[in-house]
């Protein structure tokens, strides 16, 4: 049977090559620690969202910026195979974006990022791709990119009528809540907590409209994920795992979510489908290695389902 074709997702974001130490803890202000070896993979908030989103089934347009070296031709050829669409990406001068992680025991991180080539996505560069993001069906971006380039993104969605999802990782402090609207807002926990000054969800709901924001998702780790609208907050279950390597899980999620959101699919049943693959991308080391298939995630969602 032919396969219905998917909604085009605009996905504008970093791509970094991530070089990832494995730690036993974390490195506490100025300590050493040895790590026993470096791998090296391909990252980046924008590409791992771009990847998660492909590998549900979901057309995807990456808009970024890669450098003249090695890696960026690389990382090319990586996500075309991937099924990413890759007219939009640009190759600047200069090096790509490096993510320097450490990964400890317990699976947790920290990163510290080079922005290399994704400096380049400037204004004038967005603003090349207005026509792209106003035909697409969504535009999915984050903020590991200037600032200024991504306001200038929505701001093109907010006029074409194209839904805005905003992973607003890393947070940045100066982002202008309230000038711009957006359709659905992902954070984590602590991100939450400081974009909305309060730890109450009762309080982040109160406080969506001034925003602009109709709707808000929380990820909360290992507990269940919070939907939030003006006038309702639902707690979707996580899927439990035993996380080996946590790199990427917000962006596999943030991908999942939108490839299922893009089909209609309602926004608690997209977090189910979110929730489950962010889970299963934990088991396997790296922020694209463990991203799971459509086929795989469907499983999963099956044999929970049946064992409730
Ligand atoms: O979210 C994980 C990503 O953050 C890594 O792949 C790294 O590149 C940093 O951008």
């Amino acid at each position: 049977m032919a396969r219905i074709p998917q909604p085009n997702i605009a996905i504008l974001g970093s791509l970094n090559i991530d070089l990832i130490a494995r730690v036993d803890h974390l490195p506490a202000r100025g300590e050493t620690v040895s790590a026993s070896g470096v791998e090296k993979r391909f990252g980046g908030k924008g590409a791992n969202q771009a990847l998660a989103a492909a590998r549900q089934g979901a057309q995807v347009t990456l808009i970024g910026c890669l450098g003249d070296d090695p890696d960026g031709r690389d990382y090319r050829n990586h996500l075309r195979r991937e099924g990413v669409n890759c007219s939009s990406l640009n190759t600047v001068r200069g090096g790509t974006g490096t993510a320097f992680i450490s990964v400890d025991a317990l699976g947790e991180n920290q990163i510290v990022v080079v922005l290399g080539a994704n400096a380049a996505l400037t204004e004038p560069a967005v603003k090349m791709q207005r026509a792209r993001i106003a035909v697409a069906k969504l535009l999915l971006l984050q903020l590991e990119i200037p600032l200024e380039s991504a306001v200038d993104a929505i701001r093109i969605a907010n006029e074409a009528r194209v839904p805005v999802i905003l992973n607003a990782s890393p947070i940045r402090a100066d982002f202008p809540w309230g000038e711009v609207t957006i359709d659905v807002l992902i954070l984590n926990e602590p991100e939450t907590i400081a974009v909305f000054g309060s730890a109450d969800p009762e309080e982040w709901k109160e406080r969506l409209s001034g925003k602009r924001v109709h709707h808000l998702i929380t990820t909360r780790g290992g507990r269940s994920t919070l939907v939030i609208s003006k006038t309702s907050i639902h707690e979707v279950p996580a899927h439990p795992v035993t996380p080996v390597d946590t790199v990427g899980a917000g962006d596999t999620f943030a991908g999942v979510f939108v490839a299922h959101y893009a089909e209609g699919t309602a926004i608690e049943e997209a977090v189910r489908w979110a929730n489950t693959a962010a889970a299963m991308s934990t088991l396997k080391p790296g922020g694209q290695e463990g991203v799971p298939r459509r086929g795989d995630v469907q499983s999963t969602l099956t044999i929970a389902a049946n064992a409730a």
